[in-house]
C-alpha cells in the first residue's frame, strides 16, 4: 500500500526546480504548483498600476483583491490572474528585477502562503519555491533542495532564453541571478533556507533525467512507508 504525499522543492534562482517538479508531478499524477509564478503574477500587476514595491501594505491590499489560478500546460504551468493568461508576462525582466523585492513584505507572504496550503490540501502535490520545506509545507514527507553552480544555472537560463528569442548576456544573467539569490536569502521573513530534514541535491554536473530519477526513487520510498 502507497500513500500519497506532499514533495518541496526549494532552492536558488534557476536551479531547475520548476522543470524537474512538473516532470516529478506528471510522472507521480500529482498536482504541480509553481509558487515563484505567484509572487511574478503579483508583481506583474503591481508593476503595471505603478504600485511602489516597498509598499507591503499596499501590495498586500492588492493581492487580497487579485484572484491567481494556475492551470496544467504544455509549457509547465498557465498563470492566469483577475482571468488574463499573463503566463509570458509575469517571465519578463522586468518581473524578474522586481519579483524578490513584492516577496520581500510579511504582509503579502502570509497570505501566500495560505493560498498555497490551500491549493495543496488533500492532495498529492509538488510545490516548488523558496520557503515551501521551511514555511509552506513543514511536514511534507519528501524535501528536496537544489542547487548548482551560479555558472551553470546562468548558462541554463541562457539556453533556455535563446530558445524563446531572448537575448541575454551571459554576465548579465548570472548577475541578475547571484542579486536575487542574495535578496531571497537575506530578507527577515522566511529567507531562502535548506530544511534541516531536506535531502541536498547538487545538480551542476547532472542531466534533467537524473535528478528526476533521483527524486522519483526518494520519492517512492516516502511512498512505501
Ligand atoms: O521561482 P522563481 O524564480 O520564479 O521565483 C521568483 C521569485 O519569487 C524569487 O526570486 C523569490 O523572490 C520569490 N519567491 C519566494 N518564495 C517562494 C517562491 C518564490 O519568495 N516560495
Amino acid at each position: 500500500m502507497s500513500i500519497v504525499i506532499k514533495i518541496a522543492i526549494d532552492g536558488p534562482a534557476a536551479a531547475g526546480k520548476s522543470t524537474i517538479a512538473k516532470m516529478t508531478a506528471e510522472k507521480l499524477g500529482y498536482t504541480y504548483i509553481d509558487t515563484g509564478a505567484m509572487y511574478r503574477a503579483l508583481a506583474h500587476k503591481a508593476l503595471s498600476r505603478n504600485i511602489d514595491t516597498t509598499n507591503g501594505e499596499e501590495l498586500k491590499n492588492l493581492l487580497q483583491e487579485t484572484e491567481i489560478v494556475l492551470l496544467p500546460s504544455t509549457a509547465g504551468q498557465a498563470v492566469i490572474v483577475d482571468g488574463i493568461d499573463v503566463s509570458e508576462e509575469i517571465r519578463s525582466q522586468q518581473v524578474t528585477a522586481h519579483v524578490s523585492a513584492v516577496a520581500i513584505h510579511q504582509g503579502v507572504r502570509e497570505l501566500m502562503v495560505e493560498k498555497q496550503r490551500q491549493l495543496a490540501e488533500g492532495t498529492g502535490v509538488v510545490m516548488d519555491g523558496r520557503d515551501i520545506g521551511t514555511a509552506v509545507l513543514p511536514t511534507a514527507e519528501l524535501k528536496i533542495f537544489m542547487t548548482a553552480s551560479v555558472e551553470e544555472r546562468a548558462s541554463r537560463r541562457h539556453i533556455e532564453n535563446d530558445k524563446r528569442g531572448i537575448t541575454t548576456s551571459l554576465d548579465d544573467l548570472k548577475a541578475e541571478i547571484s542579486e536575487r539569490d542574495r535578496a531571497d536569502s537575506e530578507r527577515e521573513v522566511s529567507p531562502l533556507r535548506q530544511a534541516t530534514d531536506a535531502v541536498l541535491i547538487d545538480t551542476t554536473a547532472m542531466s534533467i533525467e537524473e535528478v528526476a530519477n533521483q527524486i522519483s526513487e526518494l520519492a517512492e520510498k516516502r511512498m512505501n512507508l
